[in-house]
């Protein structure tokens, strides 16, 4: 539970990712995705509610378990992209090795040639790209992915989308919001649909178009938060 002046922006949601899955978060604009990403990943801090890792409660501490990938994606100006890596590998205390895997990030995202680039002169999907790579290498178990794909052109969205699965392949908890329903049919093991601060519907994508298919995903979600 979140509340702004007074009034709730995210009251009663509840969801929960097993370790190896790909949640998506759906919902219309001011439903409460990104009051609740930050709540998760311990930016904001909540009014009430219960955020665990298992069988453990975390605290403000959160961050290290959870990251998140915000909507906007802001650099250190005067960082290159390597630093970024660098910066976070010195964070998180990375073992060494962490080199070869941060420099096969960037390669994924076409970032090599930008790599003594200063943060400032990025654009604005080289800046999100670069943050996603100095995330995803810092390691923490559960991601969170807030509107991934904005801004990102179409081979990019492509290497996230296979990255996302490959990292829940790799055993990690991955939750993302989109209002892109082909996305989430794709990449969900399980959506979450959430309407006005509260969790209104649930489950694989194919559940949700109904037991015959009779309707899309996107017909679903128009009508449940209708
Ligand atoms: N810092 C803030 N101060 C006051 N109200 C806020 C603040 N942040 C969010 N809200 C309110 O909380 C509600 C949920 O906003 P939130 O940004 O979480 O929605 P969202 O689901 O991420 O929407 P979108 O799809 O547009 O990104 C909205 O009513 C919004 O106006
Ligand atoms: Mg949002």
């Amino acid at each position: 539970m979140k509340r702004f002046d007074g009034r709730p922006a995210v009251d009663d949601v509840t969801f929960d990712v097993p370790a190896g899955s790909v949640l998506g978060l759906l919902g219309p604009n001011g439903a409460g995705k990104t009051t609740t990403f930050l709540c998760l990943s311990g930016l904001l801090r909540p009014d009430g509610g219960t955020i665990a890792f298992g069988e453990r409660t975390l605290g403000p501490e959160r961050g290290r378990t959870i990251s998140l990938i915000p909507e906007t994606p802001e650099c250190f100006p005067m960082l290159t992209v390597w630093e970024h890596l660098l910066f976070v590998a010195r964070s998180v205390d990375l073992p060494n090795g962490w080199q070869q895997r941060g420099a096969a990030l960037l390669e994924r995202f076409g970032l090599g040639e930008v790599r003594d680039v200063l943060g400032r002169s990025l654009s604005k999907g080289m800046r999100q790209k670069t943050l996603i790579a100095a995330t995803v290498l810092a390691g923490a178990p559960v991601l969170l992915f807030d509107e991934p794909m904005i801004g990102l052109d179409p081979r990019a969205q492509r290497e996230l989308r296979e990255l996302i699965r490959t990292l829940a392949g790799e055993g990690r908890a991955v939750l993302l919001s989109t209002h892109q329903i082909e996305t989430a049919e794709a990449l969900c093991d399980r959506v979450s649909i959430m309407k006005a601060g509260r969790t209104i519907a649930g489950g694989a994508p194919g559940d949700l178009r109904g037991a015959a298919g009779e309707r899309s995903l996107e017909e679903a979600f128009l009508e449940i938060t209708a």
